[in-house]
C-alpha cells in the first residue's frame, strides 16, 4: 500500500518551502523505502528552491540523510529491513563508459528510484539529487543505501551523504592533497570546513581558511586551519602568497563557486598547483581569464562532483575515523531542527549563522 508521510516541498521558484503530505509508493524492483532519522540542510537545497539547478518543480528537498531500511523491493540483495544506512546520490551503474573504464566515481548513469513520489493530488515530485529526505520516509534505489556502523548517530552520519563528503573528497580525492602540501580553502561553510578537515587528515602543513565572515573563520580553525584570511578586508591572493613564502598554495579549493572566488583560487596557487571547484556556480556566472595565464601557470583546474567519492568505499571508512576521534563530524552540527524549520534554516544559512542545521525525525 502506498504510504502517506510528511515532507518538505518547494513548489515554485523562490517561494518559501512548505511541509506537505506526500505519497510514497511501495518499493518496486531494485527500490528501497527508507525511514529517515536525520537530514542536514545543504546549500544545494537552497539552490533547488531558487530554481538555480533546473525547473522541475515541485521538489521534495533534502538529500544529506541517514536512516533505516523500512521495506525492500524485489531483487534487492545486500540490504535487510532495519539496516542503518547513509543515503548517497552516486549509486554507480557499473556499465556506463566511466564505470567501464574503471572510474566509477564519475559514473554518468547513477541509479535512482524509478517510481515517482507524488503529492496527494498525484503531482509528481522531483526529489533533490534523487533522494528527497526532508521527509519521514523516502524511496530510493538500493544502491543509494550504504550500510555504516550504527554507533555513529544519524545527525552525524547523514552529513557524509553530501556536503561533508564533497568537501573531504575535494581535498583528498580531487585535489590529491598529500603530506607536506600547502592548501587554501575559500568559503568556510560545511563544505569548506570539511575540505579543511580533509586537508588536515591528509597531512597538509599549511591550511589557509578564506571567508568574508569572521565567525566562519573562527570555526575553520577548529577544523584545522592554521591561518585565516578575511577576503572582505584584505586581498586574499596576496595574503595566501604571503603565508606560503610568496609562492601560493599547492592546492586551492573554491567552496563558494563565484567568478571572484574562482579567480582568487586561480591566482593564489603555486606554479603547477591545483584548483578544485566544489562550490556550485549560478547558471549565469561567467569567467574571463587571460589564456596565457592559464598556460603559464600550468597545473590542473578540476571540478569536484561529490568529492569524487565512492560511497561504498568512503562512508564506512570515514565513519570509522569519526568513531576513533580522528574526524570531528559532530562539530558540523550547529542545531537540530524539525521538518517545519527548513525555511528558517535557509535564512540562517544565508546569514552565516550555522554550519549545518540538521532535521531530526
Ligand atoms: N560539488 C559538490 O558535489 C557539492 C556538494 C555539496 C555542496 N556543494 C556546493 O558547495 C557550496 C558550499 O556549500 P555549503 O553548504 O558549505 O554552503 P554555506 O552557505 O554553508 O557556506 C558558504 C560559505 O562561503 C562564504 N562565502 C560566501 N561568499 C564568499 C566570498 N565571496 N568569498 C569568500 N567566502 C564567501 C560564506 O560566508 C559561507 O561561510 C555550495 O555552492 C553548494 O551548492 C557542492
Ligand atoms: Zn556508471
Ligand atoms: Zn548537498
Amino acid at each position: 500500500m502506498p504510504e502517506l508521510v510528511q515532507g518538505v516541498v518547494a513548489r515554485a521558484k523562490g517561494a518559501p518551502v512548505t511541509v506537505e503530505t506526500i505519497v510514497i509508493p511501495d518499493p518496486g524492483p531494485g527500490e528501497v523505502k527508507v525511514r529517515i532519522a536525520a537530514c542536514g540542510v545543504c546549500h544545494t537545497d537552497l539552490h533547488y528552491r531558487e530554481g538555480a539547478i533546473n525547473d522541475e518543480f515541485p521538489y521534495l528537498l533534502g538529500h544529506e540523510a541517514a536512516g533505516y531500511v523500512d521495506e525492500i523491493g524485489e531483487g534487492v540483495t545486500g540490504l535487510e529491513v532495519g539496516d542503518y544506512v547513509i543515503l548517497n546520490w552516486r549509486a554507480v551503474c557499473g556499465e556506463c563508459r566511466a564505470c567501464q573504464r574503471g572510474r566509477p566515481w564519475y559514473c554518468f548513469n547513477t541509479h535512482n528510484a524509478t517510481q515517482k513520489m507524488t503529492l496527494e493530488d498525484g503531482t509528481e515530485l522531483s526529489p533533490a539529487l534523487g533522494i528527497g529526505a526532508f521527509a519521514d520516509k523516502t524511496l530510493v534505489a538500493a544502491g543509494q543505501c550504504t550500510k555504516v556502523d550504527p554507533e555513529a548517530t544519524a545527525q552525524v552520519a547523514g552529513l557524509l551523504g553530501c556536503g561533508v563528503m564533497a568537501g573531504l573528497g575535494a581535498a583528498i580525492n580531487t585535489g590529491g592533497v598529500t603530506r607536506g602540501d600547502t592548501v587554501a580553502v575559500i568559503g568556510c561553510g560545511g563544505v569548506g570546513d570539511a575540505a579543511i578537515a580533509g586537508a588536515l587528515l591528509a597531512g597538509a602543513r599549511t591550511i589557509i581558511a578564506v571567508d568574508i565572515d569572521d565567525r566562519k573563520l573562527e570555526l575553520a580553525r577548529e577544523f584545522g586551519a592554521t591561518n585565516t584570511v578575511n577576503s572582505s578586508k584584505v586581498d586574499p591572493v596576496k595574503a595566501i602568497q604571503d603565508l606560503t613564502d610568496g609562492f601560493g598554495a599547492d592546492v586551492v579549493i573554491d567552496a563558494v563557486g563565484r567568478p571572484e572566488t574562482y579567480e582568487t583560487a586561480f591566482y593564489a596557487r603555486d606554479l603547477a598547483g591545483t584548483v578544485v571547484l566544489v562550490g556550485v556556480p549560478d547558471p549565469d556566472a561567467r569567467l574571463d581569464l587571460p589564456l596565457i595565464d592559464y598556460f603559464g601557470r600550468g597545473g590542473a583546474l578540476k571540478s569536484s562532483w561529490y568529492g569524487d567519492c565512492l560511497p561504498s568505499r568512503d562512508f564506512p571508512m570515514l565513519i570509522d575515523l569519526y568513531l576513533q576521534g580522528r574526524l570531528p563530524l559532530d562539530r558540523f552540527v550547529s542545531e537540530e531542527i524539525a521538518l517545519g524549520d527548513v525555511e528558517s534554516a535557509f535564512d540562517k544559512m544565508h546569514h552565516g549563522h550555522v554550519l549545518r542545521s540538521v532535521v531530526v525525525l
